[in-house]
């Protein structure tokens, strides 16, 4: 493999590229990384590769925010143009479940362009889910499928995909591994052990006026100090909602700094695919406010308790208590998710 196309637009991107973009380099690629800008607010999108020293992209598409539809035809009219003005490189890499992720699949295949997708397989099982709907038409297309869970694998084989599939990891845990020790300054928020973290942000949630109130009077009600670091998308959905006392919103954090948070806090709140992982990973139980999660295995001896949007699920679910040790997910075998990544694209 000569030269690897990343197509990064989210947050959560933002942090797996900086593992993956690391192998890739010390695995000899050339890596050409364009951000579509779905996210592009500084504490969305700057400030995280400045802090994860990732390299400055080498292409912005700018296409910021709209409908679905919108977003995401966006990304594949500006992506195309590139592609076509361009050498084409010998495979686009994608990741997780955005629009950025399906935009950039559908164009590059329709190039005739390999498709690699970190991160396949996942499943909510729920289609209402924009990122279900991503998630699979990626998959369908990719001739790399790069799965963080032998469940992941197992989805995959049941709709029928086993050409290019492979275990890897997760390259979130090697991010977490990577940057947990990272020294922060201190927020001054709480101390460890006296507050919880809460982060909302999936439309599910933040567009359902009866489910973001659920959710507001179920964190009113928990009786610690909540650190509620919001989602622009969820800060506009607050506006004229009056929050209890109890719940301090903040701005979003860099990763660095969440994981902190995230370490210090008593429990975890969260919508959040990647936080649930996390709170596993930095051994803090997670509460997460959905019916379903497509981390099965963060669920084991309740290390993750689903309650929804139910405010009395929301403040009992406090009351449960894990069994030692946390669930081990994340790492297969020796070799880092990143580093089997970067080898598989290497010999391709
Ligand atoms: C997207 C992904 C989701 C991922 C999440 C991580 C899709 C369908 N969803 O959701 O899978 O978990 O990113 O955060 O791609 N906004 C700003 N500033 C920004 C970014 C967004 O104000 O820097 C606003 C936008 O105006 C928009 C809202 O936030 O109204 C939502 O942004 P959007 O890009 O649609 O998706 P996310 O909710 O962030």
């Amino acid at each position: 493999m000569k030269e690897i196309l990343s197509v990064v637009g989210a947050r959560p991107q933002f942090i797996k590229a900086a593992m993956v973009s690391r192998a890739l380099k010390e695995a000899g690629i050339k890596e050409r990384l364009i951000h579509t800008g779905q996210h592009y607010d500084d504490n969305m999108s700057t400030i995280f590769f400045d802090e994860l020293d990732i390299p400055s992209p080498d292409i912005n598409l700018e296409v910021g925010s709209g409908s679905h539809a919108r977003q995401t035809g966006e990304i594949m009219v500006r992506l195309e143009e590139h592609l076509l003005q361009n050498d084409p490189p010998d495979c686009v890499l994608v990741y997780g479940d955005t629009n950025s992720t399906v935009a950039a699949a559908v164009t590059a295949r329709k190039l005739h362009i390999p498709v690699a997708h970190v991160e396949a397989g996942l499943r909510s099982f729920n289609m209402l889910m924009p990122e279900e709907i991503n998630r699979m038409v990626t998959d369908r297309l990719s001739d790399y499928l790069f799965c963080p869970t032998q469940t992941a694998c197992d989805h995959l084989r049941k709709e029928g995909l086993t050409t290019g599939v492979s275990l890897t990891g997760d390259v979130m845990y090697d991010a977490v591994v990577h940057f947990s020790s990272t020294p922060v300054p201190a927020t001054g928020h709480f101390s460890e052990g006296t507050y919880v973290l809460a982060t909302v942000h999936r439309a599910e949630n933040t567009d359902d006026p009866d489910r973001l109130a659920g959710i507001i009077q179920g964190l009113g009600s928990v009786g610690l100090p909540v650190l509620f670091p919001v989602h622009p998308r969820t800060e506009s959905r607050l506006k004229g909602i009056r929050l209890p006392e109890n719940i301090s919103v903040i701005e979003p954090l860099s990763y660095v700094q969440m994981l902190h948070a995230i370490k210090g806090a008593f429990r975890v709140f969260t919508d959040s695919g990647g936080i649930q992982k996390e709170a596993i990973w930095l051994e803090t139980p997670c509460i997460t406010l959905r019916e379903e999660t497509e981390w099965v295995e963060t669920l084991d001896r309740s290390w993750n308790v689903l309650v929804g949007a139910d405010p009395v699920r929301i403040k009992s679910a406090l009351d449960i208590e894990p069994e030692s040790p946390p669930p081990a997910l994340g790492r297969v075998g020796d070799v880092s998710a990143s580093f089997r990544i970067a080898s598989i694209l290497a010999s391709a």
